[in-house]
């Protein structure tokens, strides 16, 4: 029997981990124990309820506003207890957040071997992302198993001299989408019931990016804005990150904007649902980048660059910055020009066919380390 201890605490990991649980439990040789950081609480807590998922620690860290170095500290001291009493053969943690880079820490100071799911991403730039260009590939250093999702990731993580044990898998969050779509769907947050999706152009935004703190998200809000004013057949639905350096500048900003609807995080289903149902996203989310495509749904990355270029060179995602003027123009761009927006809505998605973590538990099964 072969212990594995998955540790994650931020919604988008959650999203991304939960169908790998499942599936790791349809193992019989496998035991497979959830940690959660908690470095995310009520966006956490909305995910494992739609899987349906429980946890067995919950180190619950999350303090408002908190600082990089708190998630590191707590996290790092949480871990040495779980990992003493549970004493894993393998670790798995996901991405690029801080509960990941500083769970495959902890379990690297107790010479555990750590798996890395969605390994491989990069910009090349350590401060863009800020400070997850770090956390990943520290965490990718650690890690003795790479779960690349794309070829493109392996062959950066290849390019930086690893070798062994890198495997291409597709990304996660692409099986998530057999526990969330639906083709008849009744929203949770009602106020998604009452928009009409065939008769309005929706346009969904998110951000959230310590990058964009500040005046690039005042640009963003400037836009949708003026965006909004222009267009009297398109609404905006933008659920807002629960970060208060996000929400104070967006609520100033757009809370009294007509076709500017702004809601609390809605849960992953309502999300998903949203994405298959919407015209394109406006976005500096990761995930989205990767959710979008899979619909045929533009995507504006309001950022300067992406770790994510599949989807760029595909045709379906364009990065757009966060200079006010051009976002209202490649938005317009989408908006007026039918052949524009079908060229991008026709793309391909090429983050994966929904068998990722089947892929993920067949390299771990087939490891010699462990069987
Ligand atoms: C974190 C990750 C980021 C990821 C994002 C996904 C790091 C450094 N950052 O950023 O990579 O893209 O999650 O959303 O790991 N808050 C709540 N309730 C919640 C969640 C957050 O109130 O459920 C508020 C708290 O005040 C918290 C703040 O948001 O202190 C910031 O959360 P934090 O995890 O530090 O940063 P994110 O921007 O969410
Ligand atoms: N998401 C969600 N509810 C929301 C906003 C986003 O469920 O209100 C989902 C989204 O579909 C994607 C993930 O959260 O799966 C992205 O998380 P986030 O943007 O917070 O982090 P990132 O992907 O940038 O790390």
């Amino acid at each position: 029997m072969m212990k594995i201890l998955i540790v994650f605490g931020t919604r988008p990991e959650a999203i991304k981990m939960c169908p790998l649980v499942l599936e790791l439990k349809k193992h019989d040789n496998i035991e497979c124990t959830l940690c959660l950081t908690g470095q995310h609480r009520e966006m956490l807590d909305q995910v494992m309820d739609v899987f349906g998922v429980k946890a067995d620690h919950d180190l619950n860290i999350m303090k408002a506003g908190q600082s990089l170095t708190s998630i590191t500290v707590y996290v790092l001291e949480g871990m040495e207890d779980v990992l003493k009493k549970e004493q894993p053969d393998l670790v798995l943690v996901h991405g690029d957040t801080t509960t990941s880079y500083a769970a495959a820490l902890a379990a690297f100071y107790r010479k555990i071997p750590v798996g890395h799911v969605e390994a491989g991403l990069r910009t090349g730039n350590i401060y863009s992302p800020f400070p997850e260009e770090v956390n990943r590939l520290q965490t990718d250093r650690i890690a003795s198993y790479l779960f690349a999702p794309t070829q493109l990731n392996k062959s950066n993580l290849l390019r930086e001299g690893r070798s062994d044990n890198i495997f291409v898998t597709g990304n996660t969050v692409i099986d998530s989408f057999a526990y969330t779509v639906k083709k008849e769907y009744r929203f949770h947050e009602s106020k998604l019931n009452g928009l009409d999706f065939d008769k309005r152009r929706v346009i969904i935004v998110t951000a959230h990016r310590r990058e964009n703190f500040g005046m690039p998200l005042e640009n963003i809000c400037n836009a949708i804005k003026d965006i909004a004013s222009r267009y009297n057949d398109v609404s905006f639905v933008y659920p807002v990150h629960l970060n208060p350096a996000v929400r104070g500048t967006v609520s100033d900003m757009l809370s009294d904007v007509e076709n500017v609807m702004l809601l609390d995080p809605v849960d992953v289903s309502d999300m998903h649902n949203m994405i298959s149902r919407c015209y394109m996203v406006m976005t500096d989310s990761g995930g989205l980048q990767e959710e979008a495509p899979h619909f045929g749904k533009p995507v504006l990355v309001l950022r300067t660059e992406t770790e994510r270029p599949e989807a760029v060179e595909a045709g379906t995602v364009k990065v757009v910055g966060v200079n006010k003027e051009n976002i209202i123009s490649e938005a317009q761009k989408l908006l007026d020009h039918k052949d524009a927006y079908d060229l991008m809505a026709a793309a391909v998605n090429p983050y994966g066919d929904g068998h990722a973590c089947e892929r993920i538990v067949e390299a771990i099964l087939n490891s010699e380390e462990f069987f």
